[in-house]
């Protein structure tokens, strides 16, 4: 019989009943979504009545929650799971999980642009430096670009596309360390493959 609160259990080792009844522990669960443009990356209602997570979530059995956000107008691979011990390294800076995105910019970024574009910038909260930046393609004017950071700081592409007088159209995360967003269609889930879990887990030092 426990009664303090906030005793540790081994969940591997130790068997919880409350009344009699066992106590279980939900499955893991591990979980990529396509977020379309136009959803907040949050759960439950939003204040601004704006469209939420829970809508595209439906049909997931267990409550899982983002390791990261995309911005309301940003689409792309959000990471989703109910294994906190992950979802916080995935986070986590020490771990340096590269976040790869596509950014329609405007104008035309030439070769000269490219190589400052590589090299960083002060912006208003510190230094911020991308991984990588390369040309996909010229488009009526305007450039995609593919650029990753291994950091997380609020709007970072957005701010330092803006700060290199490129300021973002449209921005897409595809890939996330080892998880890559492929053709999953916009709007659509599904749980990650065995050796997905296994990179991720792998590349944030878990077993
Ligand atoms: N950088 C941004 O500016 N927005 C995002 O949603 C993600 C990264």
């Amino acid at each position: 019989m426990v009664r303090d609160l906030g005793v540790k259990i081994d969940p591997e080792v130790d068997r919880v009943e409350v009344d009699g009844k066992e106590v279980t522990q939900p499955p893991k669960r591990y979980i990529i979504l396509n977020k379309p443009a136009g959803y907040l990356t949050q759960l439950g209602p939003s204040q601004s009545g704006k469209r939420t997570l829970d809508e595209l979530l439906r049909g997931v059995a267990v409550r899982v929650f983002p390791a990261g956000r995309l911005d309301y107008n940003t689409e792309g691979l959000l990471f989703l799971t109910n294994d906190g011990e992950l979802a916080n390294r995935v986070l986590h800076p020490r771990y340096k999980l590269p976040k790869v995105y596509h950014a329609l910019v405007k104008g035309k970024v030439g070769r000269n642009r490219l190589r400052s574009l590589a090299k960083g910038t002060e912006l208003e909260d510190g230094f911020a430096e991308p991984d990588s930046v390369r040309i996909l393609e010229y488009m009526a004017g305007n450039t995609l670009i593919e650029i990753t950071f291994h950091e997380g700081r609020k709007h970072i592409v957005k701010r330092y596309m803006a700060k290199m007088g490129h300021p973002v159209i449209k921005l897409k995360r595809v890939a996330i360390g080892p998880l890559r967003l492929g053709n999953l269609p916009s709007g659509k889930w599904r749980d990650l493959t065995e050796s997905e879990l296994r990179k991720l887990k792998r590349s944030v030092g878990l077993k």
